[in-house]
């Protein structure tokens, strides 16, 4: 991270560090910084959540929103909230490995979920609140999941096959599970931050890359990668988490406001998630500039079995007893590919 934007933040976080009570008549401001576009699903949320807190708390919260990485990057982003210089965060699950929680590297393993139904068991149930406790030791609140969608592999070629994508580079988010899956492929994963996807992309930095069709659309790959094959073998959601001396050291009625904001926010994303994405996919193939391609059942299986092996080399990563309960809700089971 930039050594003035760093202290610019850290400035930032000593006014707002003020007690509370001197500055009675001033709102507490809650920085919460994303990559997305404001037009995707996590977008959406994090201005609803702006709303909802400034109504819920009658002004006493203004959570300002930078979207589209305008003030940290993906790692920054991370190191920033637990530094305070932010207070909030909706990081991609698949970025929580670097932080030390591993666990949360579970959502990447292909075909994990068959849809958002089966997926909710797992987010919005025990299985979710314990992952989300497994924050705590980091200095960080985890305070929800929220939706985005499933992922789909795009090229400059044609992608049908698995084989399609052998020896190409592809941008991956920092997650051993996705390096694996992409090794699967035989292909060559390019862990890179979000906000330099495009022009890797336009510069031939990297081949082709892995997206839930809101993130392809609201950045543009769609200019710059003419296949899209509809492979949906992952997928990408987020946690939103807080900085955890901020969130306890609020007043405990602002807590709880922002608590019922956070569930109304959470309803809403999770409801808005497949819309967007459904919206999108229609809107990249307008632009008629990539070829969107839906598998065949025998290409759909082949993808399939040239990714289950992946769930079998990262269990011990994730927990063997973890992963056990997540097939138990869900009713996957890798071997049966
Ligand atoms: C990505 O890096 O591809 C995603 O995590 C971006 C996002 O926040 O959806």
């Amino acid at each position: 991270m930039k050594f003035s934007k760093l202290l610019f933040g850290l400035a930032a976080c000593a006014l707002s560090a003020t007690p509370l009570g001197v500055l009675a008549q001033q709102p507490i401001v809650i920085k919460f910084s994303h990559v997305v576009a404001l037009d995707t699903p996590k977008g959406l949320a994090a201005e609803f959540f702006a709303k909802k807190a400034n109504e819920l708390t009658k002004g006493k919260v203004k959570v300002e929103v930078y979207a589209n990485s305008t003030l940290y990057k993906d790692k920054e982003e991370m190191e920033a909230l637990q530094l305070g210089a932010v207070q909030m965060l909706a990081p991609s699950l698949a970025k929580f490995g670097p932080l030390g929680v591993k666990e949360f590297e579970l959502f990447d393993l292909p075909y994990i979920f068959d849809n958002y139904t089966e997926l909710h068991k797992v987010t919005q149930g025990p299985i979710g609140q314990s992952l989300l406790k497994k924050l705590e030791p980091k200095g960080v609140v985890g305070l929800a999941f929220w939706d985005n969608g499933f992922k789909s592999f795009s090229a400059n070629t044609p992608i049908k096959m698995p084989a399609d994508l052998k020896g190409k580079k592809l941008r991956i988010q920092s997650s051993k599970v996705l390096e694996e899956e992409i090794r699967a492929l035989s292909a060559l994963p390019q862990v890179m931050a979000f906000s330099e996807v495009y022009q890797a992309l336009q510069t031939g930095v990297v081949d082709g890359t892995e997206n839930p069709i809101s993130n392809l659309y609201t950045q543009k790959m769609f200019e710059v990668q003419k296949h899209l094959a509809l492979t949906e073998h992952g997928y990408l959601g987020y946690a939103v988490i807080a900085n955890k001396k901020f969130w306890e050291g609020l007043p405990a009625d602002v807590r709880s406001q922002l608590e019922a904001a956070m569930k109304e926010s959470t309803a809403y994303a999770n409801k808005i998630a497949k819309e967007q994405n459904d919206k999108d996919l229609e809107a990249v193939k307008k632009t008629g500039k990539t070829q969107v391609y839906v598998l065949t059942p025998e290409e759909r299986t082949a993808f399939k079995k040239a990714l289950a092996p992946v769930h079998v080399k990262m269990e011990s990563r994730i927990g063997k007893d973890l992963l056990q309960s997540v097939y138990k809700e869900t009713g996957f089971d890798p071997t049966k590919f």
